[in-house]
């Protein structure tokens, strides 16, 4: 069974497109609530929810987080990027996981592997504080072997394989051989002890090759789940999805 992490963030996304301004003044709802998405998401399956706490809180908010923590029954996993501002709300949020992303405002969404090699000092520097306090860090990572590698040697106990560069090349010739680079990131991680998850750009359609990934652990699924929602409902778009990834 592959486990599924709905990342709930583009709900957010959603809500703060009207309330970025004015969610205090507002008066009745503000919506949609991420949190109660994250709540249906749960009752329909959901393994785990997933949020990205951004620097510049352009979806998910502090409160958003803290609400979260207070009311799923699964894990919360925290999306975050390697700063000591982040690593110290981690550790006062104390998450089941965390996921070092790399992150840059420009960027729409998270737009390529956590580079662990160029940051490794920073990237040890969270994977300790992590591992003293009892939270799992993953490593967000291309499949490449020099970032595996270097993530199990500084002691993350998980990576999150980015599928992007698979999902953006899925209808092209370049497929075959994404699928390839991640069939091997999957396979060495295995090999090197790490438990494996992977994300970024997975979709109704694209889930049927993603699945057969050998070994994985569980996926986090954001933009593919709530843009269903919008059509079937968050129930029927996670109940989907699972059905999907394990026929
Ligand atoms: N995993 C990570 C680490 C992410 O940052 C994201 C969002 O960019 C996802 C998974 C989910 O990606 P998507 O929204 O494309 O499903």
């Amino acid at each position: 069974m592959i486990l599924l992490g709905v990342n709930i963030d583009h709900c957010a996304t959603v809500r703060q497109a009207r309330y970025r301004q004015a969610a205090a003044t507002a008066g009745g709802a503000i919506e949609p609530d991420p949190v109660a998405f994250a709540l249906l998401a749960e009752q329909a399956g959901a393994d785990g929810i997933t949020v990205h706490l951004r620097e510049d809180r352009r979806h998910i908010q502090e409160r958003d987080v803290w609400r979260l923590r207070e009311s799923i029954a699964t894990r919360l996993n925290f999306e975050m990027a390697c700063a000591p501002a982040m690593v110290e709300f981690a550790l006062r949020l104390r998450p089941e996981s965390i996921c070092l992303v790399p992150e840059s405002r420009e960027e729409v969404t998270t737009e390529g592997g956590l580079d662990v090699v160029k940051n490794r000092d920073r990237v040890k520097a969270c994977i300790d504080a992590m591992n003293a306090a009892g939270i799992a860090t993953s490593l967000f990572i291309d499949p490449v072997a020099a970032q595996i590698e270097l993530g199990a040697q500084l002691g993350a106990p998980w990576i999150e394989l980015h599928t992007g560069a698979y999902a953006n090349a899925y209808h092209g010739a370049g497929r075959a051989a994404e699928f390839d680079r991640l069939v091997s990131g999957t396979r060495l991680g295995l090999q090197c002890g790490l438990t494996v998850n992977a994300g970024h750009g997975i979709n109704y359609v694209n889930i049927a090759e993603v699945r057969t990934l050998p070994g994985l652990h569980e996926l986090n699924i954001g933009h593919s789940i709530v843009s269903r929602a919008l059509f079937t409902g968050v129930g029927e778009a996670v109940r989907e999805m699972k059905a999907r990834m394990n026929p």
